[in-house]
């Protein structure tokens, strides 16, 4: 009897998405199961019990009837819910050490490079000044993460650790050692009104479009040690109205910013945002999909599911995340 066929589709420009290295790690860890790459031709539709996908085009997945559950290669899921016709079975995003881990350093590699002030030496040394100026110590700084999910969790745990302080803001209410908790629409502005170093990790949503604005830049806290707030987001592009964040930074409303993610990527060449001397560009790799971790991962949920035990991580499509 057949295993059921799992497809696999594929849309990532980056050397982790290489198509052909997923097919080769899904065969490995799938005991026999048909991997099939989209959009090759399949022979039985109704075959196909398993999707893996990362960007998929919309419709690709509406003609397997039999499909059984949706596993998106990435933790966001925003590109999978703008696709009106994916069939209505569980969706299951990523949640595992290994990204964690990559979006930990991201968040401790940028928050020390602004907490640190390594622009300004960073620009004194392309002018040979040697002309060190007061640091301050960790816990004279407060950051603020938006997301106390899987990654956001993760990230204030070490950063609390490293002697920081740490606000969070989340939808639901939470408790977490070391860090003061907001929730909601009633929590964001005292969130924002102790945050020195703001972290995006929210997810894209109908909620969360373009809340990383101008308006929301004014509430954040003016008595920083760093001379005045900084952005970090590495959550997604659509999260940022870009043009408010270049005139804040022009206006002192920000110091500088960290930019992973952008409204259009890869982020078009004539975007001032590539050669601003405050902002950071980096090109969406904070946290890499790992084949290797990943399509273990999928190959343990769907032998759990198979045994009868309930996936894990799975998306609620009413909240989009
Ligand atoms: P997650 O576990 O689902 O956590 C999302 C967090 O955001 C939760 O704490 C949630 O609150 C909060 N949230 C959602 N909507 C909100 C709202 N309207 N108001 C306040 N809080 C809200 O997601 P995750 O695994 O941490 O990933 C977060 C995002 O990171 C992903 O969606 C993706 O866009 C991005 N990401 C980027 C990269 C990269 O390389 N740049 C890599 C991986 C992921 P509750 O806890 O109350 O639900
Ligand atoms: C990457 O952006 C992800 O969502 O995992």
């Amino acid at each position: 009897m057949s295993k059921g066929t799992l497809v696999l589709s594929i849309q990532g420009g980056a050397d982790n998405w290489s198509p052909q290295r997923w097919i080769e790690r899904f065969n490995a860890v799938g005991h026999g199961r048909k991997v099939v790459l989209l959009p090759e031709q399949i022979s039985d539709p109704d075959d196909v019990h398993y999707a893996a996908v990362w960007k998929p085009q919309p419709g690709v997945l509406a003609a397997f009837r039999n499909l059984r559950a949706i596993f998106n290669l990435g933790a966001g899921v925003d590109a999978l819910m703008a696709d009106p016709t994916l069939p209505k079975v569980p969706i299951v995003r990523v949640a595992v050490d290994d990204l964690t881990g990559r979006m930990t350093e991201y968040v401790v590699l940028h928050v020390l490079i602004h907490h640190r002030q390594q622009l300004s030496l960073r620009d004194d040394q392309s002018r040979k000044l040697w002309q060190p100026g007061a640091q301050w110590a960790a816990g004279a700084v407060t950051v603020g993460i938006m997301g106390l999910g899987t990654l956001g969790r993760d990230a204030a745990e070490v950063l609390r650790r490293m002697g920081f302080r740490l606000v969070g803001w989340s939808n639901s209410a939470k408790t977490m050692d070391g860090v003061e908790c907001f929730s909601g629409r009633d929590g964001l502005a005292p969130f924002l009104a102790k945050t020195h170093i703001l972290v995006c990790l929210l997810p894209l949503t109908a909620e969360t479009r373009h809340i990383l604005n101008r308006r929301l830049f004014e509430k954040l806290a003016r008595n920083s040690p760093l001379g005045g707030p900084v952005l970090i987001n590495a959550g997604r592009g659509g999260l940022q109205v870009e043009a408010d964040i270049l005139s804040c930074i022009e206006d002192g409303t920000l110091l500088a910013a960290t930019l992973d993610v952008f409204e259009t990527e890869p982020l078009p060449t004539n975007s001032p945002l590539w050669s601003h001397p405050r902002v950071i560009v980096t090109p969406h790799n904070a946290a890499d999909t790992d084949a290797d971790a990943i399509s273990a991962y999928v190959a343990e949920q769907i032998a759990r599911f198979e045994a009868g035990e309930p996936l894990r991580n799975v998306v609620d499509v009413t909240r989009g995340y």
